[in-house]
């Protein structure tokens, strides 16, 4: 027995594997080499998909197969929107998030998949693919029981981005400029190395369990607000700073003030690995600045002040925004309700989890760590 305190509090800095999917460094983000600013502008998410999923790069034959594939899946067995449809009281009591029904939407769907028990390399990538396809479905679906309106069905001719776009706002076609915007943000979400969620969905995965039980526990790791939930965080954060100087309490700057005073952390803000910025963040800003300034002037208050607080941050604290601040002004700009930003999170992460899922099972090592005992020495029950 030691009583010292382990000096790897969080596994901050520990290497806990190795990856062919994903580089994340202070100087670049690579999926499979390619750098993230490079695939944002030049690779659309169904493009990104197949890379991360399948190992390459598309080729036009490839991605002309894989978005039929996509587009033929996108619909869900009726248990699931049977499944969804009762959950409106739940969903109406906030008991259940719209991140917990896509959690246990996504487990069902693995009771019903044919394949569910194998981890066969080609059988998981088919169930990855189906599960690409179907989540857009059950973040549409949901938010459709909360608004009381009827199930939109998917539109197959419409982009992964835009169909998901298209179904959350109850049927209101996404404009070509939303659809890359979430498209982009698609593409930004789609993977990072061994952050908690993924790492949680390798553990899953090490015991040789299967992809959407490795997928249904990176979905609750995912929920959390040090997180992915940062997202929807960061937006009801910048809804306070807005009602606060709206109301005439004061600055952006007194509010931040007195978050330092009250040791407040700020979502959004912050990341463990990037200490110099995080190489999506200013990429999503641009695209939804643009966009929010040209369609909802009125909406342009949260970026104004989400740069007034970067500002500060930047130089009295040296912590800059991830990616979920601009994702979450983005976000509400187009109107999309703040309870499903973590779900769309999920629906672009679903890639990298199930590459890591198909990495782990391919070259399999059950994880298993020790820890630093600090509880009493040995004693006796009889005293
Ligand atoms: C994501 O890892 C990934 O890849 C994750 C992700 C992905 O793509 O999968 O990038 C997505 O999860 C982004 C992070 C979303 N979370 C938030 O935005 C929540 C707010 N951020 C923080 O709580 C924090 O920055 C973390 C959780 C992101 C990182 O935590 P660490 O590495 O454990 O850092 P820490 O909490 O120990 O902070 C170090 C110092 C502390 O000050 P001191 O005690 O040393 O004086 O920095 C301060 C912290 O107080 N700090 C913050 C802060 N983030 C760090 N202070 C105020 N607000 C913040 N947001």
């Amino acid at each position: 027995m030691s009583t010292t305190t382990a000096n790897t509090a969080g596994l901050a800095g520990v290497v806990a594997g190795d990856t062919e999917i994903c580089s994340v460094e202070q100087g670049g983000l690579l999926y499979r080499g390619y750098e993230i600013a490079d695939l944002a502008q030049n690779a659309n998410f169904e493009q990104v998909s197949y890379l991360l999923l399948v190992g390459h790069k598309p080729n036009d034959a490839e991605l002309k197969a894989f978005t039929e594939e996509l587009a033929a899946e996108r619909h869900l067995p009726e248990l699931v929107d049977n499944y969804i449809l009762s959950m409106k009281e739940p969903l109406a009591a906030g008991t259940a998030a719209p991140m917990d029904v896509l959690r246990s939407a996504v487990s069902i769907l693995g009771n019903l998949d044919p394949e569910a028990q194998s981890i066969d390399p080609d059988a998981e990538l088919r169930k990855s693919k189906r599960l690409l396809a179907k989540i857009p479905v059950i973040i549409g679906h949901c938010q459709n029981v909360i608004d009381g309106v009827d199930l939109v069905k998917p539109d197959p001719t419409e982009s992964h981005a835009g169909s998901l776009l298209t179904m959350i706002r109850g049927g209101k076609k996404a404009t070509p400029e939303e659809e890359r915007i979430v498209d982009v943000s698609l593409i930004l979400y789609a993977e990072h190395d061994y952050n908690a969620s993924t790492f949680t969905s390798r553990v899953i995965a090490g015991t040789l369990s299967d992809l959407h039980g490795a997928v249904t526990g990176a979905i609750a790791a995912l929920k959390g607000p040090l997180h992915g939930g940062a997202n929807e965080a960061a937006m009801e954060m910048l809804k306070e700073v807005d009602e606060f100087v709206s109301a005439g309490k004061g600055s952006v700057e007194d509010w931040l003030r007195d978050a330092f005073v009250q040791k407040k952390k700020l979502m959004g803000f912050g990341h463990r690995v990037y200490k110099n910025g995080d190489h999506r963040a200013g990429i999503l800003h641009e695209l939804g600045r643009a966009y929010t300034e040209k369609n909802h002037a009125d909406k342009l208050k949260h970026f104004e002040h989400g740069e007034a607080m970067m500002k500060i941050m930047a130089e009295e604290k040296t912590i800059f925004p991830n990616v979920d601040v601009p994702c979450g002004m983005t976000y509400y700009a187009m109107g999309i309700p703040v309870p499903q930003y973590t779900p769309i999170f999920v629906a672009a992460r679903i890639t990298g989890w199930a590459a890591h899922v198909m990495e782990q099972h391919a070259n399999n090592r059950l994880i298993r760590p020790v820890s630093n005992y600090t509880g009493p020495a040995q004693r006796s029950w009889n005293g």
